[in-house]
């Protein structure tokens, strides 16, 4: 019987992570697209959240490379946190269809012979030169028509600031949606209505990403009561 999201969120779930079910459901689905003849890879795996989902998700035969030096001590990083990656997959049942490169993605991309890209997904660190190191390292190996998510998209300054850098107007990479803080992308040569349309995508998310700056300076500044105000959407968290 084929997994369903629902499977594969019974473990992902209790895994130590960042990831709302909404999100987990988005790379779930987009592993499930990923074409034959092409690999999915992850920038930044931690305890192997978002591994579990996509591993679990993708077609029988298509591989995950997790990409992480696991030793970022800004998310407890350590040799416990690749044992309980290592763990996480074995549960779900899937630490045969995953490659491990334990490193930094700029190394990986730098040194990739592997499968072209089919889907890439961008978690690792959220600061502007990291993030346009993954796209720019990753670029040149993904497929044509090869989704590429974002997390903590117009949530995090810098990863907001590397996406309207490269993406804003860009003639290949094109806004298909997002699930909060999670960014979809397409990648391929771009008529000027899909750039345009894209183009008002990604605008369109800019008021969004105001109001998580205002949470983060309500919060730096102890003002609580107003991070709360801006804390929520239809009652569920905004992150
Ligand atoms: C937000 S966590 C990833 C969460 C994970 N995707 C999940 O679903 O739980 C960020 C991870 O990125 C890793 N990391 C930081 N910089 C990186 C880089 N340049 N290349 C690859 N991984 C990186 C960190 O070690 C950390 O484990």
């Amino acid at each position: 019987m084929a997994t369903t999201f629902e499977d594969a969120w019974s473990v992902a779930r209790d895994v130590d992570g960042w990831l709302l079910e909404s999100q987990g459901r988005a790379l779930f689905e987009a592993a499930q697209r990923v074409p034959q003849g092409t690999v999915a890879v992850e920038i930044g795996s931690h305890r192997g959240k978002s591994a579990v989902l996509i591993a679990m998700g993708l077609p029988e035969g298509v591989r995950l490379t997790a990409v992480d030096p696991f030793d970022d001590p800004r998310w407890g990083g350590g040799p416990e946190s690749l044992d309980m990656f290592r763990a996480n997959l074995e549960k779900a049942g899937v630490l045969d269809r995953v490659d491990l490169f334990r490193g930094l993605s700029e190394e990986a991309s730098a040194q990739w012979t592997g499968l072209p890209v089919g889907f890439l997904w961008v978690d690792g660190a959220h600061d502007i030169e990291s993030t346009l190191k993954d796209f720019d390292g990753w670029m040149p190996h993904l497929s044509k028509g090869a989704e590429l998510y974002v997390h903590d998209a117009f949530s995090a300054v810098g990863t907001t600031r590397a996406i309207l850098k490269r993406f804003w107007f860009s003639p290949t990479v094109q806004y298909t949606g997002c699930a909060r803080t999670l960014v979809k992308f397409r990648v391929q040569p771009l008529t000027l209505s899909q750039r345009i349309s894209s183009f008002f995508g990604i605008t369109s998310r800019l008021p969004f990403f105001l109001r998580m700056v205002a949470i983060k300076v309500s919060r730096r500044r102890g003002l609580h009561g107003l991070e709360r105000r801006f804390m929520t959407v239809d009652n569920e968290p905004l992150i």
